[in-house]
């Protein structure tokens, strides 16, 4: 009799918890069905190897192959050094998604040329992509602030592409200056801009007749255009600052001048590729000039 009360009350419990399970397998949120992401755009950072994040580190961890300039596997060297990390292929933007019947010249021979190279990019990572792997694209600064691989996101919006995104030069040029770049008398507001590029109409004489902070990029651009530029809008007792490797611990650099004074501040000084402007009243050193 007791075998028997025994056997109905395990029955009666299995009973409970299958009823449970199914209860719990029915209420539970909707998952994902799809296949993860396999391909990531990633910042690490500017300057030091330090300023990189920890979402960017698991996810070159995690990554199978990597495209990256040479700097960045140099700066990463000990992360990527299990990786397939393929070089080359960095700058593919110009002339993304024009027509090239639509060139002429020059400009289409190397319309033509960079077209060549995209498409040997875009098989590969569809290849990598069909075969099961992972893949980061690795960029310094982030990689959606002049980024020079932001045009692979729309070639392959059908993989979903997830970006991690890193600290910018912006970021760190803010840092080396230690002022609130959006704390100033006149404006509240930050134009990020480079070099007046053929066929834009932002160029630096209209953006600048507001006469709002400027964060300019620079691209190997020529320091003395930028500035015959900026002067042409803000007085030349605006305050200027050039900063020179952000994020570098050991090597970063800011001239601070005014718009009027700041050419003859570098003199003939060659900057690096890694240098930023900076024009604006939020640059304002009174506090450090009445001390
Ligand atoms: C192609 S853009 C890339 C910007 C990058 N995506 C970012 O968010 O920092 C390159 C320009 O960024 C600026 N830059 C990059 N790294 C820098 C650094 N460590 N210090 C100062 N400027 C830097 C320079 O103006 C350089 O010419």
């Amino acid at each position: 009799m007791n075998r028997l009360h025994a056997n109905r009350r395990i029955a009666k419990i299995s009973w409970i918890v299958a009823t449970l399970v199914l209860i719990a397998a029915v209420a539970r949120p909707a998952v994902a069905t799809e296949s993860p992401t396999q391909l990531y755009l990633v910042g690490v950072g500017p300057g030091d190897p330090d300023l990189i994040t920890l979402r960017a580190i698991d996810t070159i961890k995690r990554a199978d192959i990597i495209f990256c300039m040479e700097s960045i596997k140099e700066r990463f060297s000990e992360l990527m050094q299990d990786k397939q990390v393929i070089h080359g292929y960095w700058r593919l933007f110009p002339f993304y998604g024009q027509d090239i019947e639509d060139l002429e010249g020059d400009q289409r021979a190397e319309a033509e040329k960079l077209a060549v190279r995209r498409n040997e990019f875009i098989a590969m990572v569809r290849k990598a992509v069909a075969d099961g792997k992972t893949i980061a694209i690795v960029d310094s600064g982030d990689p959606l602030i002049y980024g020079p691989w932001a045009w692979t996101m729309e070639e392959f919006e059908d993989l979903k592409p997830v970006v991690v995104p890193g600290v910018s030069a912006f970021n760190a040029g803010n840092a080396a200056l230690r002022r609130g770049i959006t704390n100033s008398d006149f404006t509240n507001s930050v134009i990020l801009t480079a070099a007046d590029w053929e066929g834009k109409t932002d160029t630096i004489e209209r953006l600048s007749t507001h006469r709002t902070t400027m964060a300019l990029f620079t691209m190997r651009t020529e320091f003395e255009e930028f500035i015959r530029k900026l002067a042409i809008n803000y007085p030349a007792e605006t305050p200027l600052a050039v900063v020179k490797f952000a994020g570098y611990a050991d090597r970063e650099q800011v001239i601070q001048a005014t718009v009027g004074t700041i050419l003859e501040e570098v003199g003939q000084e060659d900057l690096p590729f890694e240098y930023m402007i900076y024009v604006g009243d939020f640059l304002n050193f009174r506090y450090r000039k009445e001390q």
